[in-house]
């Protein structure tokens, strides 16, 4: 599959050199960075033997193209170097919202595979929503995010939408349940430096504990629940006609609905 051809290296493209380099994945030498503005992640990979400023000559000689523009300018990205790629490169876009037969007609129409991934792959650990049509173009996918993702494929193109609003966005919803439960403990009287040390502590911990128990989190919830308790005192708000469950049915289906709209 190489050299892959990154097409935009900022946030996304930066967190996943960071992971290729710490967990496996192409290499610098398999690199050619073609962005305007190259995240410190990407200067790195340049240092490490990347191409930073390729050409047509080293459009021509790539496998893949990984399509990490934001959503707004990847037509005039994809115009600037798609006459000048190999017949069989392959095009893994993470464009969020830009349909996959979009992409392929834009590209000449060479495969396609559609990735929302999460920005943990930078510590190894990211999520991967995959959709393609091709077993060519969902290999090299999974080629590129295998090392630092857990993949998930989905049968239908449609389904990325809600896979966005579970996956792609939800990094952002564990954020905020951690700042909020900082605030309520300040607001129960806890010093604010303990009360942000002892909610990330917790969550963080509750994660791992999840991660390599393998339990279901039912399970572990009704663990470390006793009846009449102080944890059950909470879960009655948490978990009640207004709780998470409602709440979070709502968020995701806000998100699912805008990606549907930024698709057009
Ligand atoms: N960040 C996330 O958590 C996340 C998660 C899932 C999917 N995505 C997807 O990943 C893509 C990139 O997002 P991002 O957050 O990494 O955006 P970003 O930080 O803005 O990175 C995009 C990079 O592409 C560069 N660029 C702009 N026009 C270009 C062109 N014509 N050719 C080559 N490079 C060009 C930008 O340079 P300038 O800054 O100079 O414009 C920037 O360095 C988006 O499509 C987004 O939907 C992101």
């Amino acid at each position: 599959m190489t050299p892959v051809l990154m097409l935009g290296a900022g946030r996304l493209g930066g967190a996943l050199i960071e992971g290729w380099s710490r967990f496996g994945g192409p290499a610098p030498s398999d690199l050619l960075i073609l962005d305007p503005s190259p995240s410190p992640a990407a200067l790195a990979a340049g240092q490490a033997g990347a191409a930073l400023s390729p050409g047509p000559r080293d459009f021509a000689r790539a496998g893949v193209i990984l399509l990490a523009v934001k959503p707004q300018v990847w037509r005039e990205a994809a115009a600037a170097i798609s006459p000048h790629l190999a017949p069989g490169a392959v095009i893994v876009s993470v464009a969020a919202g830009v349909r996959a037969a979009d992409i392929s007609s834009a590209f000449g129409g060479r495969k396609v595979a559609r990735v929302m991934p999460t920005t943990a792959v930078a510590v190894g650990r990211g999520v991967a929503s995959l959709y393609g049509a091709d077993p060519e173009a969902i290999a090299r996918a999974r080629d590129l995010f295998g090392p630092v993702a857990t993949v998930v494929e989905l049968a239908e193109e449609e389904l990325l939408h809600a896979a966005t609003g579970v996956s792609g966005s939800a990094p952002a919803y564990f954020y905020a349940f951690v700042e909020a439960l900082e605030a309520a403990g300040a607001a129960a009287g806890l010093p604010a430096a303990a009360s942000r040390d002892l909610a990330r502590a917790t969550m963080v911990g509750a994660a791992a504990l999840l991660d390599a128990s393998g339990e279901d989190p039912a399970e572990l919830r009704r663990q470390v629940t006793s009846p009449g308790g102080t944890t059950e005192a909470a879960l009655a708000i948490l978990m009640g006609q207004a709780g998470l469950g409602p709440l979070l049915r709502d968020a995701v289906a806000a998100a699912a609905r805008r990606s549907e709209e930024l698709g057009g």
